[in-house]
């Protein structure tokens, strides 16, 4: 097995963090791979914010909901859905961007912030570090979108933690893939009894790593899943001028 394959297969999200820094030539790199990966018509419209400020940290990490490895780690990175830039391509042509108010936008703003993360949490693991991703900065993404002085159209999504690793994580087991895999066409069977084996095969996992108060995948999912867990979102965006449909 190649050992691109091995990195993925063996995927996992490190919150355990030394607190020494991350040199900044292999920094450079993760940030150049990142740069490279593909992006909706070539458009570009995602840029990083690289915060390794410790006091910054800690201010992010009480903005995603109290998150101490955000703290942590040496290095977070705000992952930005950025139509500033596009809007500037269009204003030499003499018109305005529109993109940037409908939904559409929003929706390939956020698959090029996602390509983003893996490609980032990629790049950090091959450079021996580990990563999470952090959308809990969406718990407050005003504050975010102020404290890193983003302009308007431009707002975090989601964000990365990036360091040495202290106490390495397991990997999680997932849903049976079955659940996952269609082939030719969506097949519709019940998948109940596969989230009760779910729930079972995670409850062995969390007694397996000693974490006795681990929760089911199915109640985790129903305490977020009931409500809109991050009511300022919308708020958020029409601060930055984003995604609020024109009349
Ligand atoms: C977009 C995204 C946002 C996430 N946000 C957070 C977060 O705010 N805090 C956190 O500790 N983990 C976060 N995670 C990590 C998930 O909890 C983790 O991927 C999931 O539990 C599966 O575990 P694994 O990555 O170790 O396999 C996020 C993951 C993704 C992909």
């Amino acid at each position: 097995m190649s050992d691109t394959l091995s990195l993925l297969l063996g995927h996992h999200s490190d919150r355990s963090f030394r607190d020494d820094p991350v040199d900044g030539a292999v920094l450079d790199e993760i940030v150049a791979a990142a740069h490279q990966a593909p992006t909706s018509h070539n458009a570009q419209h995602v840029s990083l914010v690289i915060v390794q400020d410790a006091e910054t940290r800690r201010h992010i990490a009480a903005i995603a909901g109290g998150q101490p490895h955000i703290a942590r780690a040496p290095v977070f990175i705000a992952v930005i859905i950025d139509f500033a830039k596009t809007g500037a391509a269009l204003t030499l042509h003499g018109k305005e961007q529109q993109v940037h108010h409908h939904l559409e936008g929003l929706v390939a703003g956020s698959v090029d912030v996602g390509i983003q993360i893996a490609t980032l949490m990629i790049a950090a693991r091959a450079s021996g570090l580990g990563a999470v991703p952090i959308g809990g900065i969406r718990n407050d993404l005003a504050a975010l979108n102020t404290l890193l002085a983003l302009p308007q159209g431009c707002t975090a999504v989601t964000g990365l933690c990036i360091g040495h690793v202290d106490q390495p994580a397991a990997v999680k087991p997932r849903l049976d893939l079955s659940t996952y895999r269609h082939d030719e066409r969506y097949s519709d069977k019940d998948i109940a009894p596969a989230i009760v084996d779910y729930d079972n095969r995670l409850a062995a996992h969390w007694a397996a790593i000693g974490r006795m108060e681990g929760e089911s995948w199915s109640a985790s999912i129903a305490e977020f899943y009931d409500h809109d867990y991050y009511p300022g979102v919308a708020a958020a965006f029409a601060a930055q001028g984003l995604f609020t449909e024109k009349e």
